[in-house]
């Protein structure tokens, strides 16, 4: 895939790209080509904060990357997002490679994230490493995300000694929504240690980066402080490294109730619903196509 550098993307770091045998110039620090591990940890130590958004498509995708997003998740969230079930728990490998795929063609400089659909990964250390190797071969991912978090510390480990960097999913974990006993805020209280001893096993396990969703913002803090690892939040409060959220609640498409930790940043549902209007009209009027528009 070619690394090319898209001129409205913001710099993050330098990342030298002089090739062999082009004069004696200094290299200077150029704009980074795609995002890597290395990057995302350089910016924790400056105080960068990171962002991250999901994607399903190749046109998503393509406005996220311009608009300078650093990760790219193509969120087990497309079951209840593209493929219209009601949670993220019936969406199969089959299913979402053909979305990751769409992704990881289009973004030039984002990281993409494959992320492991449930039952995928969960029986074994081997499956997790089988179902993690088709989202990097088939679906052209640059890491997977997992739920889960010291008990999966052998998958983890797994997965990066077979050279995949692995992104962690602690507190609420959508897949366990049924043993967690539906959307609920996890850490609270004595629930805070087992949160702090998730972090710090995925990141003894080789995670380069936990997502921690719906965790108290006191809690996420601490996390993030203790953590060398990225931290990114989802209903986890301003202390964490860096934030993602689902594109589709972000932007507007989906209507209905919205989780407390949802900010809206467009209405994308409106746009389309007013287009889609004005087509009809016209079809029905006699006024499109015109002459305009028409050979
Ligand atoms: O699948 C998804 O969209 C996610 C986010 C909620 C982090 O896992």
């Amino acid at each position: 895939m070619s690394e090319q550098q898209s001129p409205s993307t913001p710099a993050v770091s330098g990342e030298v790209a002089a090739p062999y045998g082009t004069g004696s110039a200094p290299a200077a620090a150029a704009p980074i080509k795609r995002i890597r591990t290395h990057h995302l940890a350089e910016m924790k130590q400056r105080g960068e904060k990171v962002t991250m958004l999901t994607a399903y498509d190749m046109y998503t995708a393509e406005i996220f990357d311009e608009a300078g997003i650093e990760l790219l998740l193509v969120g087990d969230s497309a079951s209840n997002n593209v493929l219209g079930n009601e949670t993220s728990l019936p969406i199969t490998v089959d299913e979402l490679l053909p979305l990751t795929r769409a992704v990881s063609k289009t973004a030039k400089r984002a990281m993409v994230v494959g992320d492991l659909p449930f039952g995928s990964y969960q029986a074994s250390p081997e499956q997790a490493y089988l179902t993690a190797v088709r989202f990097m071969k088939e679906g052209g991912a640059h890491c997977v995300k997992l739920e889960g978090g010291a008990e999966m510390a052998p998958v983890i480990t797994k997965l990066v000694q077979g050279g995949i960097p692995v992104m962690a999913h602690i507190g609420f974990t959508p897949q366990s929504e049924h043993t967690l006993g539906g959307y609920r805020i996890q850490g609270r209280g004595a629930g805070a240690e087992k949160v702090l001893a998730d972090a710090r096993a995925v990141q003894e396990a080789g995670a380069f980066a936990v997502v921690m969703e719906m965790v108290p913002a006191d809690v996420a803090e601490q996390v993030s402080k203790e953590l060398d690892i990225l931290t990114i939040g989802i209903g986890a409060g301003v202390g964490c490294d860096g934030q993602v959220l689902v594109w589709t609640d972000a932007f507007g498409i989906r209507s209905g109730r919205m989780p407390k930790f949802v900010k809206q940043y467009a209405d994308v549902r409106s746009v389309l619903l007013e287009g889609a209007k004005a087509y009809a009209a016209d079809v029905k009027g006699g006024t499109f196509p015109d002459a305009e528009h028409s050979f």
